[in-house]
């Protein structure tokens, strides 16, 4: 029977969330920690899917729907594949992933991208980073309504990016950035109703928003030349005056404030929350000899707390049998 196994890696954005929904560029890096999707060839349909870690399980039929709501993300990215020509043959598709939902980790992207990769890797048919892109975004559109794409562009590219909606990516870093400290508050979001209230919120005050915009600017090409020069000093001042931005539009909460300060006074150089904000995660860099402390004082407040380095490699298969 054959069989394909897919990953794709999680990510934070470091910079611009938010904004890059409004016109500006942001700044995002894959992490090493992944989804891992099987599939395994089935004789007949239904497609089966299920994920213990996300304790959700489905069975379709061939037009490829099913009654799990958390499900039809995927689903959606499995029909993109379908409408562009791609063979899905029957199969069981089995999700595992060490990437928290709904906590700003880019697990929904993740998720896609891999199941996508592993079903073309199946089907014996490849499928670049473009579509990859492309089909991962259709399921990042049921998943959050109005998506810039830099999610899926992460997940699918992997390294470090400056991305634009609407253009792609516009500049890229292979080489590792980190470690980073990743904290999840634990209050679970929808980014959809972040990413509205946001826009409402701007677009009620349009010529601050444009200077903010403009602001975001400058900060993305002063983190660029951090990142690429290595300056973890710059990078963590940049990270806390992005927070302060995120705070002004209303997406920090007392929670992610606890974490972000707990992280500071441990040391850290800089942190901020990361993605939509109203709960989800928070990051930090820190020197190497602040590093312990500052894990410390998260875990003291978080049950989620892990030091990550960036992953180089976006979504691929990683193994095909035959
Ligand atoms: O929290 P996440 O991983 O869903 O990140 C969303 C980032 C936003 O900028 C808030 C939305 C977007 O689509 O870019």
């Amino acid at each position: 029977m054959k069989y394909s196994r897919a990953i794709a890696p999680a990510k934070v954005i470091l910079f611009g969330e938010h904004f890059v929904v409004n016109g500006s560029r942001a700044i995002a890096t894959a992490l090493d920690l992944f989804t891992s999707v099987t599939a395994a060839e089935k004789a007949s349909w239904p497609l089966e899917l299920e994920s213990a870690s996300l304790g959700l399980k489905c069975v379709t039929g061939p037009e490829l729907a099913c009654s799990s709501r958390e499900l039809e993300p995927l689903l959606s990215t499995i029909r993109a594949l379908r409408s562009r020509g791609y063979d899905v043959p029957p199969a069981r598709l089995t999700i595992e992933s060490d990437i928290p939902p709904s906590a700003g980790l880019g697990s929904s992207a993740s998720v896609s991208a891999a199941t996508a990769a592993a079903l073309t890797a199946l089907a014996g048919q490849d499928i670049g980073p473009e579509e990859l892109f492309e089909v991962t975004m259709e399921g990042e559109r049921v998943a959050h309504g109005n998506p810039s794409g830099v999610d899926a562009a992460t997940v699918v590219y992997g390294g470090t990016i400056v991305f634009r909606r609407g253009v792609g990516v516009l500049d890229s870093l292979d080489s590792r950035v980190g470690p980073i400290v990743v904290a999840y508050s634990g209050v679970r979001r929808s980014t959809g109703a972040a990413v509205l209230s946001v826009i409402k919120s701007l677009n009620a005050v349009r010529e601050l928003r444009d200077l903010m915009i403009g602001l975001v600017e400058r900060l993305i090409d002063a983190a660029w030349e951090a990142l690429r020069d290595g300056s973890l000093e710059t990078l963590g001042n940049l990270m806390n005056i992005n927070h302060g931005l995120l705070s002004a539009i209303g997406v920090s909460t007392p929670e992610l404030e606890e974490l972000l300060y707990a992280a500071r006074r441990a040391g850290a150089l800089g942190a901020k929350l990361t993605g939509a904000g109203w709960g989800g995660s928070v990051i930090a860099v820190a020197r190497p000899d602040a590093m312990k402390g500052v894990v410390e004082a998260l875990s003291s407040r978080s049950s989620w707390v892990r030091v990550l380095e960036g992953e180089a490699r976006g979504a691929r298969a990683i193994e095909t049998n035959p």
